[in-house]
């Protein structure tokens, strides 16, 4: 296997939302075609890449969306698909579950009124759409996703609550990753305004800990989360954020080896494989105990 285990592929920058955190990619005014998308997948794969995310923005903006995924998995590719949520449909997952292995969601609070702080009014409302929906394919794993902001920080215990007592009514396997929001985005942010220091962050774990909830959630550290990601922009370049920044490492097409390439970045590969390492944790009965799935060894 090659260093890389996930990478995101930031297939657009459209977004129904404006989160004043979002790390994502802004303003992309085009995206890789589909023939360009389905060659960037491939080469994913020549690559050794186990798993592609599907990311943005939101993927399904993009009309071909379906077909990247059938593609991806026909490839050989383990499929997550990263969406803001309000455009998941029936249709849709009657089209392509098969093809995916994990869907994620982004919940910022656990009424209307906290998630609306930071995500448009009716977002709430369409995670929890989309939440009854996904009880209908327990195939798919399911994982929340929470950026932890000065606004939500003492509402995450009421959405790990809301997340655990949706898992214990269905049979998907339910992650919730709770991430301490990094200081990183296109535009120009007041992070003094949203960013919570490492002590509160903590504070926090400790008390969702001490809830003994059973679904696997990951609390994750700007520690934890600098040096990570290797990622496909809309535009199909190569991107390893760091700290603030972005490093563009040219046009992934063009890369003829990934490893050397990342090599010469500051990429932390062995944090990055363990990080990797958690989305293959999966409940195994009663006591909830984590285990590797098995292609992982
Ligand atoms: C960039 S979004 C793209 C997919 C989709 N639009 C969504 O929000 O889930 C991917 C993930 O990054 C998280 N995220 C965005 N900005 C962040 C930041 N500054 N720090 C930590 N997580 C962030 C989102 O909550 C989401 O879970
Ligand atoms: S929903 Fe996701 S991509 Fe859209 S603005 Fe929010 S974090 Fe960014």
């Amino acid at each position: 296997m090659g260093k890389v285990a996930t990478m995101d592929f930031h297939v657009t920058s459209e977004c129904s939302q404006e989160c004043p955190y979002c790390w994502g990619p802004q303003d992309f005014e085009t995206a890789v075609d589909t023939a360009t998308a389905l060659s960037i997948l491939q080469k994913m794969r020549d690559s050794e890449v186990r798993r592609v995310v599907f990311t943005g923005g939101d993927p399904l903006q993009r009309a071909d969306i379906a077909e990247l995924i059938r593609a991806a998995r026909d490839m050989g590719l383990e499929v997550a698909l990263s969406t803001t949520g309000d455009k998941l449909t029936e249709e849709f997952l009657a089209a392509t579950a098969g093809a995916i292995d994990l869907i994620s969601l982004p919940l910022d609070g656990s009424t209307e009124e906290i998630n609306a702080q930071t995500k448009k009014p009716g977002h709430f409302a369409a995670i929890m759409g989309a939440l009854a929906l996904l009880g209908r394919y327990p195939k798919v794993d399911v994982k929340l996703c929470t950026p932890v902001t000065r606004k939500n920080i003492d509402d995450v215990v009421n959405i790990a609550a809301l997340i655990d007592r949706w898992a214990r009514g269905v049979g998907n396997c339910v992650f919730y990753n709770v991430f301490q929001t990094f200081p990183r985005s296109m535009t120009p942010c007041r992070w003094d305004e949203w960013v919570v220091s490492d002590a509160e962050f903590e504070r926090m774990a400790a008390n969702i800990r001490a809830h003994g909830f059973r679904i696997q959630i990951n609390f994750l550290t700007h520690a934890m989360l600098d040096r990570i990601y290797v990622m496909v922009f809309p535009d199909g370049s190569l991107v390893v954020p760091s700290g603030p920044d972005y490093r563009n490492l040219g046009r992934f097409l063009d890369i003829s080896d990934l490893d050397a390439a990342l090599e010469r970045s500051d990429f932390a590969a062995f944090r990055h494989f363990a990080h990797s390492l958690g989305w293959g944790k999966r409940p195994t009965g009663p006591g909830l105990v984590p285990t590797l799935r098995s292609h992982l060894s």
